[in-house]
Order: structure tokens, then C-alpha cells, then sequence
């Protein structure tokens, strides 16, 4: 049997399949692939290994309904059809828990960079602007015992949540469908409705996964509902939030800043004027991008695949309703 893999992948990645007696293909060209090509190789193949941002809809899963596997190298899942893959009897396989922490950190880096405007500094010193001392200038805000609020508070929010306590003593708010009552225990966090989320955070941070009722769920109206010094901090999927309302929300003062490692749209254009702003901090979607954690999802991603082809349950799925068809 025949793997697919959507980008360049370390070589111990493709030995793992091939010492368990299956061949693999991989698409090497520095572009995505189009749905047609993607369709093209999936059906030569009999499991997908998908890294990237290629899109798994309906149209795509009927034509490779044969794919005994499609695991995603990522813990979102927001560009499949998952309705239409339990149809088809596919199982799809993601990489939850790994890259927990170090997404987390990421968020905990835009935090303190906006806050501290660290970005921007290192952009004026670029511009020869490191001269004459002025101690009232160059001002950032301090983190320590401010609240910290988490929109969707899942494993991500609960590693920010945790480093947040630790390192700048910070009462944490959130705002989820259900309690995290492990957070609530362990780090004394206070489940509190959308609106008080929004009226009473320092720091703003989003966890949530992409759906039809969060999606731009971060507009002009809501910003509006934040404080004035509140920074917005997403690591989760840049369209949650309207990015021309939050540029505006910045420039106008009704918020202090944010910290992007996800835009909308994306990827980001050079000439996006967030990038320009003093209190923004914008990274390329790197949330995950350590090489610790980057090998323990593609290995997450094997064990996937490997327990698909032999038609063994897989050891992270998104729709396990598949295995009661
Ligand atoms: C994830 O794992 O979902 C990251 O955002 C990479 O897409």
C-alpha cells in the first residue's frame, strides 16, 4: 500500500513507513497543490499524510472515497468535511496534545512582545532611531496581575493560562461552551459569559477552533466592548477575527494592540499596515514550528496512518462516529 504525502518530510519520516512495507510519494514542489493534482495523487495512493493547508471537502472526499486514511499533520481540522468523510467511512487523524505547549508559547511571546513593543523596537533600531535617551519614551505596559482572558479554554489556553500564573501572577477568565474543571482546580480560572469576557480582559487570547459560529467572531463590534489598554492575541485561525476591524480598533484606540501568529486572510501581504504598527506583533503561523514538536506530530501523523491502512482504530480521531457505521 501506498502513502501520500503532501510536502517534503524528513527522511525518518518516510523510513517509518517503509520499514512497515509500505511505499511512499511525496509532493516537492515549493507550491500547494492544486484540488486537482491532490486528487490525482490520492487515488494513486492508499492513506494521505496532509501537511499544509490543502482542502479536504466533500468534492474531494468523494472522488478518493477508496482512502483507507487521511491524517492531518495539525491539530485543526477546520478544511475538512468531516460530515462528509464520516459518510464516506474515512477516518480522519489529527496531532492533539504535542503541540500544546509550544502554541502556548507562542501566544505567551505576542504577549509580552506587544506589550513590551519589542517587534517595533528592533524595527527602529533598524532605522537608525536608537539615539538620544528619553525616559519617557519607548513605553510598554506591565503584565504582572493583569487578567488574562481565554476564548476557548482547551489544552492551548490551559499551557498560556498556566505560564500566565506562574510568570506574571495573572487572574484567568474564560469563556467555553462547557467548565474546564481542570483549570478552574488547578489554576483558579472563572468560567465568565462572552461579554464580560470581552469587558473584563487585559490580555484577550483565542483558542478556539474555526467554525461556522466563531468565525469574524472578533469585529468591530466586540472590539468595541474592550478595554482601551486590552492587547488581542491570536494563535488559533486568523479567520476568527475581521482583520480590517482590528486594524481599526488599533488605530482608533479602542484597544492597545494585538499579537498575530494567524491573519485574515493568509498568508499575510507584505503591505499589511498591522505590520507596521507599533503595537503589533505578527508571526508567519508558527505557532507549532519547533523541531521537538514538529517531529512528534509528523510521528503522531504515522501512528495514524499506520493504524489506517491496517484497519485499526486510530490512535487520534477526529470522527470515531466512523467506526460505529
Ligand atoms: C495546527 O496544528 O492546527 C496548526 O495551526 C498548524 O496548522
Amino acid at each position: 500500500m501506498k502513502v501520500f504525502i503532501t510536502r517534503q518530510v524528513p527522511s525518518v519520516i518516510k523510513q517509518a513507513f517503509i520499514d512497515q512495507g509500505y511505499q511512499t510519494a511525496e509532493w516537492t514542489e515549493r507550491r500547494n497543490l492544486t484540488p486537482e493534482e491532490l486528487i490525482r495523487y490520492a487515488k494513486e495512493s492508499d492513506g494521505l499524510f496532509s501537511v499544509g493547508s490543502n482542502r479536504i471537502d466533500r468534492s474531494f472526499l468523494q472522488e478518493c472515497r477508496h482512502l483507507k486514511v487521511i491524517a492531518l499533520c495539525s491539530v485543526g481540522y477546520d478544511r475538512v468535511d468531516v460530515p462528509a468523510a464520516t459518510e464516506l467511512g474515512i477516518p480522519i487523524g489529527n496531532t492533539p496534545g504535542v503541540l500544546s505547549k509550544t502554541t502556548a508559547d507562542t501566544a505567551f511571546l505576542l504577549m509580552q512582545n506587544v506589550a513590551r513593543k519589542a517587534l517595533h523596537m528592533h524595527k527602529e533600531i533598524l532605522r537608525g532611531n536608537w539615539d538620544f535617551f528619553d525616559p519617557m519614551a519607548n513605553l510598554g505596559v506591565e503584565l504582572t496581575g493583569k487578567t488574562l482572558g481565554i476564548y476557548g479554554l482547551g489544552r492551548i489556553g490551559f499551557e498560556l493560562a498556566k505560564s500566565c500564573r506562574l510568570a506574571f501572577d495573572m487572574p484567568v477568565i474564560y469563556h467555553n461552551r462547557g467548565r474546564n474543571e481542570q483549570a478552574e482546580k488547578e489554576l483558579g480560572a472563572r468560567r465568565v459569559s462572552f461579554d464580560e469576557l470581552l469587558r473584563q480582559s487585559d490580555i484577550l487570547s483565542v483558542h478556539a477552533n474555526l467554525s461556522d459560529e466563531t468565525r469574524e467572531v472578533f469585529n468591530r463590534d466586540t472590539f468595541s466592548k474592550m478595554k482601551s489598554s486590552a492587547i488581542f492575541i491570536n494563535t488559533a485561525r486568523g479567520q476568527l477575527h475581521r482583520e480590517n476591524d482590528l486594524r481599526e480598533a488599533i488605530e482608533t484606540g479602542t484597544i492597545w494592540g494585538a499579537g498575530l501568529d494567524v491573519t485574515n486572510p493568509e498568508p499575510s501581504a507584505s503591505d499589511n499596515p498591522l505590520l507596521n504598527m507599533p503595537t503589533v506583533a505578527v508571526l508567519p503561523h508558527i505557532g507549532s514550528a519547533t523541531v521537538e514538536t514538529r517531529m512528534k506530530m509528523m510521528q503522531l501523523t504515522v501512528a495514524n496512518i499506520v493504524a489506517g491502512l491496517r484497519g485499526e482504530k486510530l490512535p487520534h480521531c477526529v470522527n470515531p462516529e466512523v467506526y460505529l457505521r
